[in-house]
């Protein structure tokens, strides 16, 4: 029995047989044949057949029930009935009914909608099974990651999200004015603050919503999305590739422990989770270029005509897209990281390898099963010199970054992190077809509305 009001949710119900509880809900379908009526009714927690016998009610109330359309507000008085064949394994028989609202004609009904249709009607769309499995996985997910961390030594710092400066490149910047002091941008990561937190707690973590004005309009990209990132003084790459392996290994544990039911709805083949069990391949950059050449798979380009064209064999120093993550991946059917990328096509905080300038001790976690990059991160610059240098290489307004060279003044350390893309882990760990079904508002280039 809920604490603030007599009733019960329905998964709790298996606490409740044989007595007389109150459920609150929305009809989520309706049968009815004569003297009977079977109305489905959700309420967030489950679904539960509320069985409205015309001899056990008033004539009033069986019009009622009889008068419920889809997503019809009510609450259902009765006793609940253990009983193997209903969905859930417990039914009540009702004895009173009372309704808040008769719902307008639903616009989402269980016959097939568009994609733009349902995104449209986001506020109603949560409400279907699959949607609302998703949203408990994520929920799931996210209470994993404070727990692995928690449990773990970090404590949680959060990072602000309103800042004077870039950290992930200029290109992606949500820019608002901000009073007197000229521009501020919405954070693209909480690295950096992280980082002075790291050294005034040794390991913390920040999570929290991270903004990119991508131009990328795919199944894996969000404007808005949530990111946790640990920062530890003290690790360096490899301490660092352990830790995200260690929480991954965690998470996909958690789902598969507490969200059966989910994943069942959502028709997961749990076995490939399964299979994440830890020690997940390591290759470096280098190594991976090779290994596209053995395998002729290309890097692809535009022509002059905006055309696509293939370069054999794929160049050392670009970065790898969609194409070669997956590619590399169909090999594995765990989590893998790829280390030491070009110095090139990485950000500017990242440390480069003492025996080889060419590359930084950065890496990133990319999923099976066609996840993507689930996970980047790196070895920080420590040095004062070099990270001086690399600010002025990337052209980025030094004043602004004084506070943070000041960490490298102040008793440096070589010191790592990372950051984990919540969404893109919701959509790998539930199968989701696009990254706005794992978030409840998806913010995309062309939706900000509902
Ligand atoms: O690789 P990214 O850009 O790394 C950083 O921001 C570092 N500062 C993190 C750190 O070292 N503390 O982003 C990290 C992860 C990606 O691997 C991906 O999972 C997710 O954040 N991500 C996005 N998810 C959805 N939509 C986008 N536009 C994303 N961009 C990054
Ligand atoms: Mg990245």
């Amino acid at each position: 029995m809920s604490r603030y009001q007599s009733y019960v949710y329905i998964e709790d119900l298996g606490k409740h047989v044989d007595e007389e509880v109150t459920l609150n809900g929305w009809l989520y379908n309706k049968r009815g044949k004569g003297k009977l009526q079977f109305l489905i009714l959700r309420d967030g927690t489950g679904i539960c057949q509320c069985v409205v016998f015309k001899g056990n009610v008033s004539e009033e109330k069986f019009a009622e029930a009889k008068s419920l359309t889809q997503e019809s507000s009510f609450s259902a008085m009765g006793k609940v009935v253990a009983s193997e064949k209903a969905p859930g394994g417990y039914e009540l028989d009702v004895t009173d009914l009372k309704i808040y609202q008769i719902s307008d004609e639903y616009p989402i009904t269980p016959k097939e909608h568009g994609d733009s249709f349902l995104i449209e009607h986001r506020h109603l769309w949560l409400r279907s099974s699959r949607q609302h499995a998703i949203m408990r996985v994520r929920a799931a997910v996210q209470k994993a990651i404070r727990d692995f961390f928690d449990n773990n030594g970090f404590k949680l710092m959060d990072s602000p999200l309103l800042t004077p400066n870039a950290c992930e490149g200029t290109s992606t910047l949500f820019e608002t004015k901000y009073f007197d002091l000229g521009n501020a941008y919405l954070s693209q990561s909480g690295q950096l603050y992280a980082e002075a937190s790291a050294m005034a707690l040794g390991r913390v973590y920040t999570f929290g919503p991270a903004f990119r004005a991508e131009r990328s309009k795919t199944r894996k990209h969000l404007t808005e999305f949530w990111m946790v990132e640990p920062e530890m003084a003290f690790f360096d790459l490899e301490d660092d590739m352990q830790l995200a392996e260690d929480l991954t290994v965690y998470i996909v544990k958690y789902c598969l422990e507490h969200c059966k039911p989910e994943l069942e709805t959502l028709e997961r083949d749990i076995t490939k989770l399964e299979k994440v069990q830890g020690n997940f391949p390591r290759l470096s950059y280098t190594e991976a270029v090779e290994w596209l050449a053995e395998n002729k798979i290309p890097l692809m380009v535009k022509d002059e005509n905006g055309q696509d064209k293939e370069v054999h064999p794929f160049p050392w120093g670009e970065d790898f897209g969609t194409v070669q993550e997956e590619a590399i991946m169909e090999q594995f059917d765990q989590p893998c990281f790829i280390y030491d990328y070009p110095t090139e096509v990485k950000a500017f905080y990242m440390k480069r390898n003492p025996e080889n300038q060419k590359v930084v001790r950065a890496m990133d976690m990319l999923g099976p099963e066609k996840a993507g990059e689930l996970i980047g991160g790196s070895q920080r610059e420590d040095d004062f010199d070099l990270l001086e240098e690399r600010i002025k290489a990337h052209d980025l307004p030094m004043e602004d970054f004084k506070w943070y060279l000041d960490l490298r003044k102040y008793g440096s350390v070589p010191h790592s992190g990372f950051g984990m893309g919540l969404e893109r882990t919701v959509k790998w760990i539930t199968g989701a077809k696009h990254i706005r079904e794992t978030i409840p508002m998806p913010r995309m280039i062309h939706r900000i509305i509902p």
